[in-house]
């Protein structure tokens, strides 16, 4: 069975090709290929993502992708058996590319097509390189629009436990990091930037949020901004001060919720969960708990149409795979679609 994912939500056009191969694990997929096309040149002069550019860059790519897929896995798309393309949550005009995309390419070849949540993408990227990993597992889901502590008790079973209550992680990341000067991308530059600086040199501490599991940055992204204007030349200090306070956070919600919960499994995803100190605390605090740790590859952790493959699959099998009919195509980009 063959899957072509389709992923145009924020700032990355990317498609891809996964198969699944019945006699494997029941959820195993195979990347034939993952293309992403990142605009992130296009928005650098603006220092963010302009909606309006997001669009056209999409508009652009989406063709000589899918030409690339078809050169590169050499599918043509009557073997397709499932279009899987993110319907929302994400920027109107960019999600609107995708699903017209999708949907044209469903309707002329007649495929069965499914409408995938970004979000319900990004958690199920932890399976694509962990397939057998053991439910209920808490998603930590931390990207530039979403800081989401889920707990999955299985595909299509998610219960949201916590969320930010102002920026997302990824958010907060890219405003300090332009705060600091740093140039795109934000977030993963900061990281860099905090290596050679001391974590100690400024106290910030972000909100407590007990009782609840939820998340809040601007407090911190805030002082951290007035820090970078009394002293500008402490960008190291600043930066590795400010991952310090927001790991923190995270890590005390994820722990106090492996407590509360109690699941098998924690899983990290969306953009951030490629940072390297996020990983290595959450990974110590699973270690602690005796509970299995899994994040994805940084490549799958960024925006990526594996991810929505996969969503779209395991969705369309719980739904018995139906065959093409022309209402599946009935539905509309959705700007925002909270997952749980
Ligand atoms: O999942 P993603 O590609 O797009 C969204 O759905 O938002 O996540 C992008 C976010 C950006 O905010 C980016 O700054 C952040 O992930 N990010 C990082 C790192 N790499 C990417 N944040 C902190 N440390 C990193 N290494
Ligand atoms: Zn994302």
């Amino acid at each position: 069975m063959l899957i072509l994912g389709l992923e145009t939500s924020c700032d990355e056009t990317s498609v891809s090709l996964l198969e699944f191969q019945s006699g494997k694990s029941p959820n195993a997929l195979k990347i034939h290929a993952n293309l992403i096309a990142s605009q992130i040149e296009a928005h650098q002069l603006f220092g963010g993502v302009v909606p309006e550019i997001a669009s056209r860059k999409h508009l652009e790519a989406v063709n000589p992708l899918f030409k690339m897929l078809r050169e590169e896995t050499g599918v043509s798309y009557s073997d397709l058996d499932l279009v899987a393309v993110t319907r929302g949550p994400g920027l109107s005009g960019a999600l609107l590319v995708g699903v017209a995309a999708g949907k044209a390419l469903a309707y002329s070849h007649r495929i069965p097509c499914v409408g995938v949540n970004h979000v319900e993408g990004h958690l199920c990227s932890t399976f694509l390189q962990n397939p057998d990993l053991e439910l209920p597992m808490l998603v930590l889901v931390v990207s530039g629009g979403h800081t989401d502590l889920i707990l999955m008790r299985d595909f299509g079973q998610y219960e949201r436990l916590g969320h930010t209550r102002d920026d997302a992680m990824g958010e907060a990341y890219d405003k300090v990091a332009r705060a600091l000067g740093l140039p795109l991308p934000g977030g993963a530059n900061l990281e860099k930037m905090a290596v050679g600086g001391d974590a100690r040199a400024f106290n910030f501490t972000a909100s407590n949020m007990e009782p609840s599991f939820d998340f809040s940055y601007s407090g911190l992204k805030t002082a951290a901004s007035q820090a970078m204007k009394k002293s500008p030349t402490r960008v190291p200090d600043i930066a590795a001060s400010f991952q310090k306070a927001a790991i923190t956070q995270i890590k005390k919600q994820v722990a106090r919720s492996i407590v509360e919960f109690a699941p098998k499994t924690l899983g990290i995803c969306g953009g951030v969960a490629s940072n390297q100190t996020l990983r290595e605390n959450l990974r110590a605090v699973c270690e602690r708990e005796s509970v299995d740790f899994v994040v994805p590859e940084p490549i799958l952790c960024t925006d990526n149409a594996a991810m929505i493959g996969a969503a779209g699959f395991y969705r369309a099998r719980q739904n018995g795979f139906p065959a093409f009919s022309v209402d599946m195509l009935d539905f509309e980009a959705q700007s925002v679609w909270p997952v749980a």
